[in-house]
C-alpha cells in the first residue's frame, strides 16, 4: 500500500475545570485518541493535543464557593484529569491549560489581529447586576419566578415545570443565584466580534465538506437567519485573561479556549526541536488539522472558530469531527439513578479497555447519540474480546509452550492468514472514516473465522495423538498468527492488549509488519490477557454512583429522625480529628424559608452557598418562624449526603443547638460573612 507520510494534529475539546470528567466525556477521548492511534500506526506524524478549559464565571464561583483561589483549583482538577485520562489509556501528545502564558500570548496576538483588521466593536449594552456581589450575572446565575406558568426558583432563561423559554429580564422576583440579592439592570461597555463580515467566508466553509452535513445543515440554518455580533469581553470580576488595553474587562472564556489547542501544541513545540508551530498553523499549511467535538458545541467551532482564525490571518480546520451524546441504559446520566458514572468510579473497578472496546464497536461517523447498556456492554465485551479475541491464544499457546519448545511452525496452509490479510484495505478505511463500530465487525468475524477453525481442528485432541504432533503444531502457530493480526488490527482501540501480546509474541505489531512470517520464532510463555466482566462489578459502579445511598436501601427516615439531631442525648463516640475535618461547613444565607403542611417539626429552608442553593429540612419550627429566618446567615453542613424525607429531599443541615421547644438557636454569624465561606 502506498503510504506517504502524512502530517497531522487532532484535538479533543477542552474539558472544563470545575469537575470531575465522566463516561459521556470518555466517548470523545476515546474516540479521538483511537483515530490517532490508528494514524501513528499507520507511520504518520500525528499530534494528539488537548488542555483543561480554565477560564469564567463557574470556575470563579466554583473555586470561591470552596475557599480557595482558581489557580489553585484548577491546579487540582487537571491533575485528577490526567489521571483519568492515563488511566485510559488516552494517549495526548501533550495536555495543557488555557491558563497559560501561551495561551494569554496567542489570545492577545489574535486578539490585536482583529482589532487591526477592524474587527473588533465596541457597545454599552445593558445587562442583570448582582449590587451584593458586584458582578454582572450569566442567566444560569439569575433565578426567579416563571413569567408563564408562575412556578418559582425556575432558572435563567427557561422554565423547568412548563417548558418555556424567556428572557432573564422578563423573570417575575429574579434573584441572584449567587448572593440571593435581587439584579438591577447596569450599562457596560462591551467589545464584539464582527462576524457578519465573515458572511462569505462562513458560506463557502459550510458547503466545503468540511463539517458532517447534519452539521453543516444545522449551522446553515443559524447562517441563514442572520449572523450575529459576538460579545468577546466580560467585566471583572472574572477568572480569564484581560484585553489588551481595557483594564478591567476580559475575553469571554469562548474566545481563549479554542485557542487553547493552540496555546498547547504551542507548550510541546517549545519542548521539542522536531516539530514546528507554523507548519502546522500558517496560512498555507499543508498539515491536517482536526476537531473532535461533541454536538453541544458545533456552533463555537462551526462558526465562529474558522472566522476568528480568518480574521487573525491563520489556517481553518481541515474537518471538524461531532459525536452525539451519551446516554446509559437508554436514559441521560442521572445522579439518582446512579448512572452519571465519573471516570474514577470507573477505573475502580473496571479494566479501561472494555469501554474502549464498547465504544468503538458503537461508534460511526454520524452525530448520533450512543447508548452505554450496561448489560450488552458486559456481554459485548464477555463475547467478543474473552471468548473469540483472547480464547484464540489461551486455547493454543500453551502447547507451543509444553511441547514445541515455545517455537512456532512454518505454516503449510497460508489460506486463512491471506484471508485475513486481504481485509487490511477495509479496516484501514474504516478506521480512517471513523466507522469504527463497522471496523470492528469485519474485525470479529474474521475472529469467527479463525474459532471455527480451531473448534474443528481440535489441537486439544491432535495433541493426545502421537502421529499428529507435526498437524497439532501446525493449528497452534496458524491460530497465533491470526490472532497476531486480529490484535494488530484492534491495537487503537486496546493497546494495553496490544501492550502484553507484543511481549508474548515477543514482536512489535505494527501495519507494516501485517504479513510477518513468524517460522521458528520463540514466544514467551502465555499469561492471561483478559478476564470476564462480572456483573457484580457493574453493581458496585451503579452503587457507588448513586447519591442517596443510605436512604433507597432503607426506609426513608421519618420527619422525627432529624429532630433528635437536636435533642439531648447522651454523647456520641470519640471520634478523630480527621473524621471532624471532612465536615464541610459553610455560611449560608436563608434565601427561603417555609411552613411545610402537615409538618409539626420541620421547616423548609433554601439555602444560598453563593451560586449554588440547598433545600434543607430543619426541625426548627418550635423556635422559628420562616418570616424570622428569611435573610439571616447561618451554618451549615454542606457535604452531608442528600437525604430522601416524607417531604422532599434534605441536601444538608443547620448547625443548631438547645434543649428544645422555644430554646432552639441557629448558629448566626455575624453581618461580614458572606455566603458560601468555609467555616473554621
Ligand atoms: N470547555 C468546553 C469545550 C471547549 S473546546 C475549545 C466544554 N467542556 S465540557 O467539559 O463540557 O465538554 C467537553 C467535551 O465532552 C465536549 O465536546 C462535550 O460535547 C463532551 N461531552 C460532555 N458530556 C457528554 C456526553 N454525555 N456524551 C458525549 N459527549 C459529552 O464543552
Ligand atoms: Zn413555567
Amino acid at each position: 500500500m502506498t503510504n506517504s507520510q502524512r502530517k497531522i494534529l487532532v484535538t479533543s475539546a477542552l474539558p472544563y475545570a470545575n469537575g470531575p470528567i465522566h463516561l459521556g466525556h470518555m466517548l470523545e477521548y476515546i474516540q479521538t485518541d483511537i483515530w490517532s492511534r490508528y494514524q501513528k500506526l499507520r507511520g504518520h506524524e500525528c499530534h494528539y493535543i488537548c488542555a483543561d478549559d480554565a477560564h469564567g464565571t463557574p470556575i470563579m464561583l466554583k473555586a470561591q464557593q470552596m475557599g480557595i483561589t482558581p489557580e489553585e483549583m484548577i491546579a487540582q482538577v487537571q491533575k485528577e484529569h490526567e489521571q483519568d485520562f492515563a488511566d485510559f489509556n488516552i494517549q495526548f501528545d501533550n495536555f495543557h491549560s488555557t491558563h497559560s502564558d501561551e495561551n494569554r500570548e496567542l489570545s492577545t496576538q489574535i486578539y490585536l489581529k482583529l482589532r487591526e483588521g477592524g474587527y473588533i466593536k465596541s457597545k454599552t449594552i445593558s445587562q442583570l447586576f448582582d449590587p451584593e456581589k458586584e458582578m454582572f450575572l450569566p442567566d444560569r446565575f439569575v433565578k426567579g419566578t416563571c413569567p408563564k406558568c408562575k412556578s418559582e426558583d425556575q432558572y435563567g432563561d427557561n422554565c423547568d415545570n412548563c417548558g418555556a423559554t424567556y428572557s432573564t429580564t422578563d423573570l417575575i422576583n429574579p434573584y441572584s443565584s449567587v448572593s440571593g440579592a435581587t439584579p438591577v439592570m447596569k450599562d457596560s461597555e462591551h467589545f464584539f466580534f464582527d462576524l457578519p463580515a465573515f458572511e462569505t467566508m462562513l458560506g463557502e466553509w459550510l458547503s466545503s465538506g468540511s463539517m458532517q452535513p447534519e452539521i453543516a445543515n444545522k449551522l446553515r440554518e443559524w447562517f441563514e437567519q442572520g449572523l450575529q455580533q459576538w460579545d468577546i469581553s466580560r467585566d471583572a470580576p472574572y477568572f480569564g485573561f484581560e484585553i489588551p488595553d481595557q483594564p478591567g474587562k476580559f475575553f469571554y472564556v469562548w474566545l481563549d479556549a479554542p485557542i487553547g489547542y493552540m496555546g498547547s501544541f504551542k507548550n510541546l513545540c517549545d519542548r521539542r526541536d522536531d516539530i514546528n508551530f507554523d507548519d502546522f498553523w500558517a496560512k498555507d499549511s499543508t498539515a491536517e488539522l482536526y476537531h473532535f467535538i461533541g454536538k453541544d458545541i458545533v456552533n463555537f467551532h462551526g462558526l465562529f472558530w474558522p472566522a476568528v482564525l480568518d480574521g487573525a490571518g491563520i489556517r481553518k480546520p481541515t474537518a471538524i469531527f461531532a459525536h452525539g451524546y451519551v446516554t446509559v441504559n437508554g436514559a441521560k446520566m442521572s445522579k439518582s439513578k446512579g448512572t452519571f458514572i465519573k471516570a474514577r468510579t470507573y477505573l475502580d473497578n473496571l479494566d479501561p479497555e472494555y469501554l474502549r472496546y464498547y465504544y468503538a464497536a458503537k461508534l460511526n461517523n454520524r452525530v448520533d447519540d450512543l447508548d452505554l447498556n450496561l448489560e450488552d456492554f458486559a456481554q459485548r465485551v464477555n463475547s467478543d474480546l474473552v471468548g473469540k479475541l483472547v480464547n484464540l491464544a489461551s486455547r493454543t499457546a500453551g502447547f507451543i509452550s509444553k511441547r514445541f519448545d515455545g517455537k512456532l511452525a512454518k505454516i503449510n496452509d497460508t489460506s486463512l492468514t491471506e484471508a485475513f490479510l486481504a481485509k487490511q484495505e477495509t479496516i484501514a478505511e474504516l478506521y480512517e472514516t471513523r466507522e469504527f463500530g463497522k471496523a470492528m465487525r469485519e474485525i470479529m468475524a474474521l475472529a469467527d473465522l479463525a474459532n471455527a477453525y480451531v473448534a474443528e481442528a481440535a489441537p486439544w485432541q491432535l495433541i493426545k495423538q502421537e502421529d499428529k504432533q507435526e498437524e497439532a503444531h501446525q493449528v497452534c502457530s496458524n491460530a497465533l498468527n491470526l490472532f497476531r493480526i486480529l490484535v494488530t488490527y484492534l491495537k487503537p482501540v486496546l493497546p494495553t492488549l496490544a501492550a502484553n501480546v507484543e511481549s508474548f509474541l515477543q514482536i512489535t505489531l505494527t501495519w507494516d509488519n501485517l504479513d510477518q512470517d513468524l517460522a521458528g520464532h520463540e514466544i514467551a510463555k502465555f499469561k492471561a490477557l483478559m478476564q470476564r466482566i462480572e456483573m457484580k462489578s457493574i453493581e458496585a459502579i451503579i452503587e457507588s454512583s448513586t447519591e442517596n445511598l443510605q436512604v433507597t436501601q432503607t426506609e426513608a427516615p421519618k420527619e422525627e429522625a432529624v429532630q433528635t439531631e437536636l435533642e439531648k442525648e447522651p454523647l456520641a463516640p470519640e471520634i478523630t480529628f480527621d473524621d471532624f475535618a471532612k465536615i464541610d461547613l459553610r455560611i449560608a444565607l436563608i434565601a427561603k424559608a417555609e411552613h411545610i403542611e402537615k409538618a409539626n417539626k420541620l421547616l423548609r429552608l433554601e439555602l444560598d452557598l453563593g451560586g449554588e442553593t440547598k433545600q434543607v429540612f430543619a426541625g426548627i419550627k418550635s423556635a422559628y418562624a420562616p418570616e424570622d429566618l428569611i435573610g439571616k446567615h447561618t451554618v451549615m453542613v454542606a457535604n452531608l449526603a442528600p437525604r430522601k424525607m416524607k417531604f422532599g429531599e434534605s441536601e444538608g443541615m443547620v448547625l443548631a443547638a438547645g434543649p428544645g421547644g422555644k430554646d432552639i438557636w441557629i448558629l448566626e454569624p455575624h453581618a461580614g460573612a458572606k455566603p458560601g465561606m468555609r467555616v473554621m
